[in-house]
């Protein structure tokens, strides 16, 4: 960190992606090569901090059992390191402005005159079903796809009672928990109780595992045996898909290489 204080600090907001190192941007790995500060939350894989070897590492997400270090706090220290003269990576999941607060952290900066850039990543909503095999838009099977926070009704009711049964593909993040209300609703809606779903837990990491179900399965809820590992459901026909995109992606990637 030597000439730090004569330097002007700099942040970037990086989107890590949904987990596999190899799935980061060439920006987001150069960033984070050339950072001395990395502010970190729980969903980034710890081989992605490898690729900032200089830098001072806090972690800054939600660990089980422990509560949340505040978002104040956390515009508190990029702006305090920032102002210091470190360059300052903000990483988070997937892309940061997908349920991520990338948007309040880059109003606190832009309110702190404090000069930053937005690098974004692959957002899970789309990576998920990706490595699992499953579009989210296909011609024919469905033309669009909305993507909905599950972890609270008031998040996702005014968006699914609107949208018309098989209409497009429904992507729930953070709604494991809660997928038996969001499920019921689509059926009260009008969705088939056989209309397709998936849920995908930690996509693009060693431990990724796809569940294909029903609408009606999914409405009995699910409960994974690794609850650490994030998941994202996908809902429509669009799921069928996986079946004849047969790839497994842990088979290609070693093909690859
Ligand atoms: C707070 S949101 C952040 C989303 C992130 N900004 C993105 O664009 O992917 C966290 C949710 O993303 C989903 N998620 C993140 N990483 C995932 C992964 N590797 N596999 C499946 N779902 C994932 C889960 O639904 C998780 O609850």
């Amino acid at each position: 960190m030597s000439g730090i204080g004569s330097r002007r600090g700099f942040v970037s907001l990086v989107g890590a992606g949904p987990g596999d190192p190899e799935l980061l941007t060439r920006r987001a790995a150069a960033r984070l090569a050339g950072a001395d500060v990395v502010l970190y939350d729980a969903l980034v894989d710890l081989a992605v901090l490898d690729l900032a070897p200089r830098a001072q590492r806090i972690f800054v997400g939600k660990r089980a059992g422990r509560p949340a270090v505040r978002q104040e706090f956390i515009h508190r220290l990029m702006i305090r390191a920032a102002r210091r003269g470190c360059a300052v990576v903000r990483l988070k999941g997937g892309d940061p402005f997908v349920f991520g607060r990338g948007g309040e952290e880059a109003l606190a900066l832009t309110g702190a005159g404090v000069p930053f850039e937005i690098v974004p990543g692959i957002s899970s909503a789309i990576a998920a079903p990706e490595l699992a095999g499953i579009p989210v838009t296909h011609r024919g099977v469905s033309t669009g796809f909305v993507v909905v926070s599950g972890h609270a009704e008031a998040a996702y009711r005014g968006i699914l009672e609107n949208l018309a049964p098989q209409s497009c593909t429904v992507v729930v993040l953070m709604g494991i928990g809660g997928i038996t209300d969001v499920a019921a609703l689509l059926v009260a809606r009008g969705w088939g109780l056989l209309t397709p779903a998936a849920v995908i837990f930690g996509a693009g990491t060693a431990a990724a595992d796809v569940w294909t179900m029903t609408l009606g399965e999914l409405q009995r809820g699910i409960e994974s045996s690794d609850s650490t590992l994030p998941g994202t459901v996908v809902i429509g026909d669009v799921v069928r898909l996986r079946a004849a995109i047969a790839f497994d992606a842990a088979d290609c990637e070693a093909a690859a290489r």
